[in-house]
């Protein structure tokens, strides 16, 4: 029995080690989010005066299918001075992108402070997380899971020693519950989003000049003190949502508390990928027709699938700007 982070972790390593993302979801990677990037890194490069190079990030890249629908939507004002780089636990299928492999948040990159953007599209909600559970005494336990995906109740989340002994900081943990999703009824379960918290820290602390950029499932703590009481930790696997289970076969996520990440990094605003989308042009080309209208008609399908409010509509993007 392990603590729910150190048993997704190790589940993490193994699946992504076999699994490619495209075959157990599909994510709001489109050319139409490519647009919007485009857009983002427009903003940086009029704030920056034109910089020789723009770099763009993508942490947690998967195959780098954003990359290159953004190398591919890029205007020629842009794309010349573009250095596009993906940087994932997996190496990228295709030579055709600059891209490093390592294990995030890393304290070392081959790489120095980026001008430009930086961004992770569903990357905050495979943290690995602690899960706690109150109990019929009143206390707050640590979730131990087996790798069949058993669970059972461990020590107190106070228990310093016994917490530690299991590897889980008692003390943060603690704290970040007390703040950002307190229990209160027998059952009541909080993932705690202190590597989360973390986890964005890190990818703002990238930046020279320009935006970090990072959109996932979320929830603020109104939502948790009500519709999330139980916890949002699930498994996917091929399209479909399956028990958790840390065996490598199935990805494990759950919902980012937004605030709370936002908090730990002061400047850090958030908005619904709704929002994010509110100004993307609707119009149809003029006078288009066969291909032309074709394209615009799947294009409009795709926004509405990505501003769906019951949907991708909901995700969170967090955002974080720093120009000297
Ligand atoms: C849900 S997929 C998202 C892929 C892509 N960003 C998209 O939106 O389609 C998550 C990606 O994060 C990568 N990943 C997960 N944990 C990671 C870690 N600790 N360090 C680096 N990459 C990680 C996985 O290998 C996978 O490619």
């Amino acid at each position: 029995m392990r603590p729910w982070s150190v048993a997704w972790s190790s589940a993490a390593d193994l699946f992504w080690r076999r699994e490619s993302p495209g075959d157990h979801f599909r994510t709001s990677v489109s050319d139409l989010l490519a647009e919007r990037m485009i857009d983002e890194l427009h903003l940086i490069d009029r704030r920056l005066a034109n910089p020789p190079e723009l770099t763009v990030l993508d942490v947690g890249a998967g195959n780098g299918e954003l990359l290159r629908a953004i190398r591919a939507c890029a205007p020629p004002d842009l794309l010349p001075r573009l250095r596009l780089m993906g940087l994932d636990l997996r190496p990228c299928p295709d030579a055709d992108l600059e891209w490093i492999v390592a294990r995030t948040p890393t304290a070392s990159l081959p790489l120095g402070p980026v001008v430009g953007l930086v961004m992770a599209h569903e990357w905050l909600d495979e943290v690995p997380c602690d899960v706690v559970e109150r109990d019929g005494d009143g206390h707050d336990r640590l979730v131990l899971v087996d790798d069949g995906g058993v669970e059972e109740l461990g020590p107190s989340l106070t228990d310093v020693a016994a917490c530690a002994d299991l590897g889980v900081d008692s003390v943060a943990a603690v704290d970040w519950v007390a703040r950002w999703w307190p229990l209160r009824e027998v059952g009541d379960r909080a993932e705690v989003g202190v590597g989360r918290d973390r986890a964005w820290r890190w990818l703002t602390t990238l930046i020279a000049d320009g935006t970090a950029l990072a959109s996932d499932y979320g929830h603020l703590v109104t939502q948790r003190l009500t519709d999330q009481r139980a916890g949002t930790l699930v498994g996917y696997r091929h399209g479909r949502v399956v028990h958790p289970v840390p065996d490598g076969r199935v990805n494990l996520t759950a919902h980012v508390a937004v605030d709370s990440c936002a908090a730990q990094v002061p400047g850090s605003t958030f908005h619904t990928q709704r929002e994010m989308l509110s100004f993307v042009s609707t119009s149809p080309p003029v006078g288009a027709t066969g291909p032309d209208r074709a394209r615009h008609v799947a294009r409009m399908s795709t926004l509405a699938r990505l501003r769906d409010p019951a949907g991708p509509g909901a995700f969170y993007w967090l955002r974080w700007d720093r120009f000297a």
